[in-house]
């Protein structure tokens, strides 16, 4: 069993530090410190020479660049301009007549638990194939594709045939409602839906291609031409003649020899939506060039990715793990993946370790809130703890999305690693294309609860509010002081909302802001992070806008005359959505009627934007606690929500009485 919590405490008092062990350093690609300095030296001193030699060594060019980086736009960088490239052939075409090509690129682990394998020669024919159906139905470079799969080769493949054709794909979790879904495909402008009839998830089979439908009836998406139904279970769904085609029907007759299409490397490669500080998701377009470089790079740095690895990133593709983790780099790299439908609590939580066992896992990646449920399943069944299975295979671990908490990263590196692989604790997110700040796991010692340094080239820095760096010790913003190649290239359709979010003039105009708050260690200058410093939540690893959540909640008009959502700690999900409202009605003064009109107003947000973003408390009151002047003091709200005394002062309240009313949850 795990170590009782005070023991790993006392290891946190002790700052205890695991350095690589000495077999680990010596086979690895980055081996030790001194190489991983020496890397950082390189890109410090001809930052540009080192970029294009990365991009050299890992992308295969279809006309070389001779530009390296361009500022002169700034902060619209651009990377490698005038090369030309494909992602797709980046990833699979390279290999055709190396070791690689009959080696196993994807091992799919249906939810039932049923397993397809395909090698790199498989799955290139598929994809050319695929390829092949979307120019025979007219996509072609330069489209949007929506992409509203499941966890599937089909989802895979469905990306790299777009990647194929120089088509820009945009992937939206199988989650998200059909007004979630309506709004990508409006503001992407997309010309194809690519979708299933079902996903199985957890034994049960849940609609995609309805809720495409509900999308496409909401108006404004006239632009989409046709619906790609991939038939994941033998249930029909409803089919629009003339709009809508099986896979069946897509591939049928198509041939599997399709060349790539070069692209520039600016090409957008993707949009992928996620959350800011406004009421409006954002589409952060990545390039094809310097995404490609890094997805590759980071994951033979940050994974020490070898040939006989057995890689499983456990993120979904509708997300940006799932992108550089699932969909391209592991391809580029030449990796055997594991990709798995399912969901790590069915048919037990010991799913995952059973599938390390059964595949005989490798390197494993995955996120915060998965282990800390993991371990709570653990710690109440025994039968599902990890240690009845043979976990021996594993040699790296990996974690994202979220701050690790120590106390996880322990049961974590004892339980799941046998105290025996390395933790990467790796921070970047949806607009940096790949890891940051990461430990490299023959390198750099490990301390639980940090992300350790950042990659070299990377010039990840820690800044007051005008920019001034701050020393070791002192919290502050979290910045990159450089443009790098797979950095967000814009938010789409909105330069001026990508220059405002990420690059502020109170910053100069140059430096990126994460928006994350971190602060370095006095002793190794090692990064924490210690959470956003914007309107943004990370639920369980997932990026929600607390603007987002209040407009869906006071599209309620019926009900809602206004909302304000804060978040407050959580110990399963990191944070937890807490919302208060203040209905069109009297209060309801009736316990059951409150409970009824909370699970109302959680299920109305459920389908505006998606299951993720119920807020897990709803607190009515007559009124929010605003100043004179009328602005709502979130900060007295998240002191509510965390169920602290107020200490702050609210002489300046207009109406101190409700922030009685407002402390009872729903
Ligand atoms: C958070 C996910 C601490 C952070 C790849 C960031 C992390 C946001 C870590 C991005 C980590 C991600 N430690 N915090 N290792 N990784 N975050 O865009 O707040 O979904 O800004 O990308 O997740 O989330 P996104």
């Amino acid at each position: 069993m795990s170590a009782p919590s005070s023991a790993i405490e006392s290891v946190l008092v002790e700052n205890r530090v695991f350095p690589p062990s000495e077999a680990t350093q010596k086979a690895a690609r980055v081996a030790g410190m001194a190489a991983y300095e020496a890397l950082c030296a390189e890109a410090e001193k001809d930052y540009e020479a080192y970029w294009a030699r990365l991009a050299r060594e890992n992308v295969v060019w279809s006309k070389p660049f001779t530009q390296i980086l361009d500022e002169s736009n700034a902060p619209f960088y651009r990377w490698f301009a005038d090369g030309e490239l494909n992602a797709s052939a980046n990833c699979l075409d390279k290999h055709m007549g190396t070791a690689v090509e009959h080696k196993t690129a994807i091992i799919f682990e249906a939810d039932d638990g049923q397993v397809t394998k395909v090698s790199y020669r498989e799955l290139l024919n598929r994809v050319a194939q695929f390829a092949n159906g979307l120019k025979a139905q007219g996509i072609k470079k330069g489209d949007r594709v929506l992409i509203y799969m499941p966890m599937t080769i089909e989802g895979v493949v469905a990306m790299q045939a777009c990647a194929r054709i120089g088509a820009t794909h945009s992937v939206v979790f199988g989650g998200f409602s059909a007004k979630a879904v309506q709004e990508r495909i409006v503001d992407v402008g997309a010309s194809a839906v690519i979708t299933a009839n079902y996903q199985m998830r957890g034994g049960k089979e849940l609609p995609l291609k309805a809720i495409v439908d509900d999308a496409l009836q909401m108006g404004g998406c006239e632009h989409v031409g046709h619906v790609f139904v991939f038939e994941r279970t033998a249930t029909a769904t409803h089919m629009v003649a003339g709009r809508d085609m099986t896979f069946a029907q897509l591939l049928d007759g198509q041939s599997t020899d399709c060349p790539p299409v070069a692209v520039d490397a600016e090409h957008p490669l993707f949009i992928l939506y996620t959350s800011g500080s406004t009421g409006k998701p954002k589409g952060v377009q990545h390039s094809t060039g310097g995404y490609m470089l890094w997805a590759k790079q980071t994951v033979e740095w940050t994974f020490d990715m070898q040939p006989t690895d057995v890689f499983w990133c456990t993120a979904d593709i509708g997300w940006i793990t799932g992108h550089t983790y699932v969909a391209y780099g592991p391809l580029a790299a030449g990796a055997t993946q594991i990709v798995f439908e399912g969901v790590p609590t069915f048919p037990h939580a010991g799913r995952f370790w059973q599938m390390i066992e059964r595949h005989g896992c490798t390197v494993f990646y995955t996120a915060p809130t998965a282990i800390r449920s993991l371990i709570k399943a653990a710690e109440t069944d025994e039968k599902v703890h990890p240690k009845n299975w043979n976990l021996s295979s594993l040699r790296i671990l990996g974690s994202v999305g979220e701050p690790i908490n120590p106390e996880a990263w322990m049961w974590y590196y004892r339980n799941v690693g046998g105290e025996r692989c390395p933790i990467v604790d790796t921070f970047w997110q949806t607009e940096n294309g790949g890891h940051m700040i990461t430990p490299l796991p023959g390198a750099t010692p490990l301390v639980p609860g940090s992300c350790t340094l950042p990659l070299p080239g990377i010039t990840a820095a820690i800044v007051d509010e005008t920019g001034n760096d701050l020393p070791n010790g002192a919290g502050g913003m979290l910045v990159v002081k450089r443009p790098w190649p797979s950095m967000i290239r814009n938010i789409w359709g909105d330069p001026e909302r990508f220059k405002k979010s990420y690059f502020p003039e109170e910053l100069g105009g140059k430096t990126y802001l994460a928006g994350d708050g971190a602060v370095r260690s006095e002793d190794r200058g090692y990064f924490r992070i210690t959470g956003r410093i914007d309107d943004v939540l990370n639920v369980s690893g997932h990026r929600m806008g607390t603007m987002e959540i209040e407009s869906a909640l006071v599209s309620k008009t019926d009900l809602v005359a206004e909302a304000a959502v804060v978040g407050r700690p959580d110990d399963m999900t990191g944070e937890a959505i807490c919302a208060f409202v203040v209905l069109k009605r009297p209060m309801p003064t009736d316990p059951e009627e409150a409970k009824a009109l909370a699970t109302e107003l959680r299920n109305w947000v459920a389908k505006e934007i998606g299951p993720i973003a119920k807020p897990k408390d709803i607190r009515f009151g007559e009124n929010l606690p605003k100043t004179r002047s009328g602005k709502i003091m979130r900060r007295l709200l998240r002191s509510i929500a965390k169920g602290e005394a107020i200490t702050q002062d609210t002489s300046t309240l207009e109406n101190p009485a409700i922030l009685d009313q407002l402390s009872k949850t729903n």
